[in-house]
């Protein structure tokens, strides 16, 4: 045995709380990360297009596809006739078919799949088809869909006390509708999957999924084989923002039913049209809401109906509207609250998850009606936040879960207010905007406070597979995915930390179904809590088993054995991480194990609307300062501060990643980003032409990211906080200063915005307040 390197550790960690880079870094920035369309074809590989429906409601008579099959190099065409197990590739609720059976529910859903030997002749072949449908009128609207009476869900409230009666008795009243709109996911890789069929009826499919364990059920179920025939892949995405939480499972399910008929491998590519018209996008929202307040603007009484176009099917509607709802607060007290709910079906692609879940149009609706009772009182808008804040004694929320970090929300506020210096730029803003005619700022500060945790409680787990190898290197797997978000990393850390070995040492592997099995989707920003947990337990346990080896041995009692600087310290003496790792072989001490992690304290009754649904809140704020032109609503987001509650950070540059893509990402939701579908239920919005996402020119040029000093009360993964969705409701400060830019022009009369903020909106609300309206 050597001496100990290093005996004196005052640095207690070494992996964890340091800003490494994604490891996936430079491999992006060379093009050599393997995406799906990247990895190498085997040879014979079959290309897949989909047949789509060219109405949008209505009855599927016949479907004549023998000119497509007569097509030279097309291989197979599947139909309903070609699945062997259930039509079905929803996530719970069996209202998603692979292909139609006669009812159509949207314009472009699938009906029938072409597989030939290039993807040019699928794409080319599949415009032969012949279709009789007997077509209605679609429901495209939510009013449509209200008129019609028509959902995918029964209604669902919840809320405490007399709303109505405290929005009466109140001496201040309002009432209003807003509207949120959708969001595309535009992740950079659309959706893929290439499905390889092995012996005895195996699928081995790559697919880009949020969800790998989803689609090895989905295939099995679609192609009537046990689970344990089916192994998925992902090693990563390149983006999925919820966009491949449920929604890849189909595309992965069409290349396994092709490769089963065929026997060849296939693969399947959506093209970007085909990408936005086939796939869900964020809810858009209706918001009826009425608010009673005093003087100072504090809510005495709050009402919302929230209605989401939640499209053809359930797909992951039950969660998002619930947590539309569960954000309807956002950080503000309400005495007396009414929270309802439709979940509306319309004949257009079923809506998803989006980065939030339905969290930023509950959340935005509430931060509405502040600048609304802010504008009837006069009030600066940040005053009335801050008079309606959860402190203590009135923390409970609407749905009966206690707020412990009001003091968590206040200093980050306050602290905010200061560094932005929020109060003398709007002194100064005001002055300019009373001498500048056209030109007119405007800044907004507001709060986030986002609820983590899955809402459906089993959904709450994780597992990990560590396994350590003769010569010391270490291999990981778990059930989380790889979007981009920096989740391996993470992740890594956590098992570098726990052996106190090089971070080099950890091999980062693809999540497969194969190695951690039944697993919850990557998503609800659980990531990081879940399986850094996991892979903490199963990495602690190999450790264990290591030491109570070491103390038999060398005579030391297992308190005096110590694992960091990738050695082992054995009393005052240390050896070599590898060296002890070959001692425990040839001692046949088991070198690998599978950690699982369940969330604590989570109790959510939905039937009597209350409990605890989050394990914690993850909290931010930021302000925004924006200048519009109100002759032409061309607008820029001039500066924004942001400080946000990672509690103690894992990877303070990964957060800070996520907290400025989250915040952009949020920013374009609420500014540029319209979906426009027609009266017939054509989507046409459906590429980057007439779809602006932004882009790097529209990061404000002053952009201030603070990460603030907390620690989770809760015990997650070193006091860490989940980082992924929660910036994104940062944006609801563009938002806000942009209808605060436009009230300059007419400080009594209440803003006419909805989201998204298009300059085309813009200027439409300021020709209202101009009391000259456009129609
Ligand atoms: N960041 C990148 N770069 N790409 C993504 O697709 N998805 C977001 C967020 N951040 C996403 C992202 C969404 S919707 C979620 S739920 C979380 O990452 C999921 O990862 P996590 O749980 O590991 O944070
Ligand atoms: Mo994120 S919307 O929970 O995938």
């Amino acid at each position: 045995m050597n001496a100990p390197t290093k005996p004196f550790d005052t640095e207690a960690l070494r992996y964890v709380r340091q800003p490494l880079p994604h490891d996936s870094g430079p491999k992006h920035v060379q093009g050599v990360a393997q995406y799906i369309d990247d990895i190498r074809e085997p040879e014979g590989t079959l290309h897949i297009a989909i047949g789509q429906a060219p109405r949008a409601r209505g009855r599927l008579i016949s479907l004549d596809v023998s000119a497509v099959r007569s097509t030279p190099g097309v291989v197979a065409v599947l139909t309903i006739a070609d699945i062997p197990g259930k039509n079905d590739v929803s996530p719970a609720f069996g209202d998603d078919p692979l292909f139609v059976d006669s009812e159509i529910s949207f314009l472009g859903q699938a009906v029938f799949a072409v597989v030939a030997t290039s993807r040019d002749i699928a794409r080319r072949a599949v415009k032969k088809a012949v279709m009789e449908i007997e077509s209605e009128v679609p429901s495209v609207t939510i009013e449509d869909a209200l008129e019609r009476g028509e959902t995918v869900l029964p209604d669902y409230a919840y809320g405490r006390g007399d709303a109505d009666a405290a929005v009466a008795g109140a001496p201040h009243r309002l009432e209003g509708r807003f509207r949120v709109g959708g969001q595309e996911h535009f992740y950079l890789e659309g959706q893929v999957a290439m499905a390889i069929p092995g012996e005895d009826g195996d699928i081995h499919v790559y697919s880009s999924t949020q969800h790998p364990t989803e689609v090895q059920h989905v295939v099995a179920r679609v192609l009537d084989i046990p689970d344990s025939y089916v192994t998925c892949e992902t090693r990563r995405m390149g983006g999925g923002f919820g966009g491949k939480e449920s929604q890849a499972t189909q595309w992965a399910v069409t290349a396994s039913l092709a490769a089963r008929v065929t026997g060849r491998p296939c693969k399947i590519r959506l093209d970007r049209d085909d990408d936005f018209i086939l796939t869900g996008k964020r809810h858009d929202f209706r918001c009826d809401w009425r608010v009673g307040f005093d003087d100072e603007g504090r809510i005495q009484g709050y009402g919302v109906d929230l209605l989401a176009r939640c499209g053809c099917s359930v797909d992951l509607s039950a969660g998002v509207v619930d947590r539309a709802m569960f954000h309807a607060d956002n950080a503000y007290w309400m005495p007396a609250v009414r929270v309802a709910s439709k979940r509306l079906k319309t004949n257009t692609v079923s809506n998803t998850a989006f980065r939030g879940f339905g969290g930023p149009q509950g959340m935005l609706a509430i931060e509405h009606v502040m600048d609304q009772i802010a504008w009837a009182t006069g009030r600066d808008p940040l005053d009335v936040r801050y008079a309606n804040f959860y402190r203590p004694g009135e923390n409970l929320t609407p749905y009966g879960m206690e707020v412990e970090e009001t003091d968590t929300l206040h200093n980050l506020v306050r602290t905010l207010e200061e560094t932005s210096s929020y109060r003398e730029r709007r002194k100064e803003i005001a002055a300019f905007n009373a001498s500048s005619q056209i030109m007119k700022r405007g800044i907004a500060l507001t709060p986030v406070k986002f609820g983590i945790s899955f809402t459906l409680t089993h959904m709450n787990q994780a597992g990990a597979l560590v396994h350590v190898y003769q010569d010391g290197s270490v291999h990981l797997n778990h059930g989380g995915t790889e979007m981009g978000q920096g989740l391996y990393i993470k992740v890594a850390q956590v098992v570098a930390e726990e052996f106190g070995i090089a971070l080099e040492r950890v091999r980062i592997t693809a999540t497969t179904t194969a190695k951690v099995p039944n697993t919850s989707p990557t998503a609800a920003s659980s990531g990081s809590d879940l399986n850094g947990m996991a892979a903490k337990i199963a990495a602690g346990a190999i450790k264990k088993r290591m030491i109570v080896h070491a103390a038999e041995v060398y005579g030391v009692p297992e308190d005096q054995i110590e694992f960091r600087d990738d050695r082992v310290f054995v009393g005052n003496e240390s050896i070599p991480f590898d060296a002890l790792v070959k001692q425990c072989v040839l001692a046949r001490v088991p070198l690998s194990e599978a950690g699982h992690y369940k969330t604590p304290k989570i109790t959510w009754d939905r039937e009597k609307g209350t409990g605890r649904p989050f394990f914690y809140f993850a909290y931010g704020a930021a302000c925004s300062e924006v200048i519009v032109d109100t002759l032409t609503g061309e607008n820029r987001l001039l500066r924004t501060d942001i400080l946000h509650d990672v509690g103690r950070s894992i990877n303070p540059a990964i957060d800070v990643g996520q907290i400025e893509g989250g915040f952009v990402q949020g920013m374009g939701w609420l500014t540029t980003e319209e979906l426009v579908f027609g009266r017939e239920g054509h989507l046409l919005t459906h590429a980057p032409s007439t779809y602006k996402i932004p882009v790097a020119s529209d990061v404000p040029a002053d952009f201030r990211v603070s990460l603030y000093p907390n620690t989770n009360r809760e015990e997650t993964i070193y006091r860490s906080k989940a980082v992924g969705e929660p910036p994104l409701m940062l944006a609801n400060s563009v938002f806000c200063a942009l209808a605060d830019a436009i009230h300059s022009l007419d400080p009594v009369k209440p803003v006419p915005l909805n989201a998204p903020a298009t300059p085309e909106a813009i200027l439409r609300a300021c020709e209202a307040l101009r009391g000259r309206p456009m129609g």
